[in-house]
């Protein structure tokens, strides 16, 4: 049995203020008539018999507005009291799951071409999970990007696993071109995960297991969740485990992670920028760029960011400060 796990507690501070606390990027329908939650359900749907939605207090309404316009019953809804990162996350799916059941992990805020590409590396890694692997899916890496893990490879076997190396390290890594991006998807056995997860991060799955068995009705216990290591599977289990693998990710696959990203994905949609390669997003109005070069504008409703290309990744840090005061 194959059940798909979208995690779609992420708030996209990186993204601020298009996305905001009260409607995360995952839930704009910026990116096409759709959102990337809608899509990445019903991207995945195909291959999956249930579906398990781990999320938050706050985008509950958003996600099961969602379920309903797409008239999907059988799904569980598992609500985090307090958001831990992914590693948590995964553990809660795997804990209401069967050790057998294989989980199609995927972030809930891709753009993905669907078609044979996908479907053929989804049921490659469904057939390595069957063996007990852990499965990752691997980008092409276009540019020395930071805020992606990398994964090393000889053949068919992964040497390593790089969470968000520095910019040195990821220039040596596209130099040597034995490396990929890690998607961010994951496929792989419930009961596997927790093994490994027990293994390499024992204090996460132990309180992940307490916060789990204390849950009422899908909503995980505070008290105890607030005491779980925030921590990305990407650190906790992936950097670590021997037993991963990487299937070839061969299709058009954006995170739409940072505002870099996002300037990439529109530009490859035609969007224009002005002759010194600046671009506006949001609500757009006529907007001059002096004496600026790869920066980014951002305009909303009560707030607005400039921000330049290469800097993106840094809106995350002022977002508790930008939320709390927006
Ligand atoms: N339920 C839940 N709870 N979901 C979460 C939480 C949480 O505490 N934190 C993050 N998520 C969700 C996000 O909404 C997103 O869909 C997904 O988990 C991944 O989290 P990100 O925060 O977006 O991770 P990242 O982009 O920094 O890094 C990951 O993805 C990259 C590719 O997009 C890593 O797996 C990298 O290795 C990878 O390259
Ligand atoms: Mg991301």
């Amino acid at each position: 049995e194959v059940s798909h796990v979208i995690l779609t507690g992420g708030i996209g501070s990186r993204l601020w203020p298009l996305s905001r606390q009260s409607k995360p990027k995952q839930y704009l329908e910026i990116f096409s008539e759709k959102s990337l939650f809608e899509m990445a359900i019903e991207r995945n749907r195909l291959f999956s018999k249930q579906l398990i939605i781990v999320g938050n207090r706050s985008n509950q309404e958003l996600s099961k507005k969602i379920l309903r316009k797409l008239d999907l019953n059988n799904f569980l809804n598992i609500v985090e009291s307090t958001p831990r990162n992914t590693a948590p996350a995964i553990a809660f799916a795997a804990l209401s799951a069967d050790p057998e059941d294989i989980l199609l992990v995927t972030p809930a805020d891709h753009i993905i071409e669907e078609g044979e590409n996908y479907t053929t590396a989804v049921q490659k890694a469904i057939e390595l999970a069957e063996k007990d692997f852990l499965v990752t899916f691997g980008v092409q890496p276009a540019v020395p990007e930071t805020g992606y893990g990398y994964i090393e490879f000889n053949d068919d076997k992964v040497l390593s696993f790089r969470e968000k190396p520095d910019k040195q390290s990821a220039e040596s890594f596209l130099k040597a071109g034995n490396f990929l991006w890690n998607s961010g998807m994951f496929c792989f056995k419930a009961g596997v995960y927790l093994n490994e997860l027990q293994k390499f991060a024992p204090e996460v799955y132990h309180l992940s297991f307490q916060a789990w068995q204390a849950a009422e009705e899908g909503y995980l216990d505070f008290d105890v969740s607030r005491n779980i290591p925030s921590i990305s599977v990407d650190y906790a289990v992936m950097e670590k485990s021997d037993r991963i693998k990487v299937v070839p990710a061969n299709f058009k696959w954006s995170d739409m992670g940072s505002f870099e990203a996002v300037y990439e994905y529109f530009k490859s949609q035609g969007y224009t920028t002005d002759s010194n390669a600046n671009m506006q997003l949001g609500e757009i109005k006529p907007t001059f760029f002096v004496g600026l070069n790869n920066c980014i504008l951002i305009s909303t409703k009560d707030a607005n960011l400039v921000v330049s290309k290469e800097a993106s990744q840094d809106v995350k840090m002022i977002y508790s400060y930008l939320e709390q005061n927006y």
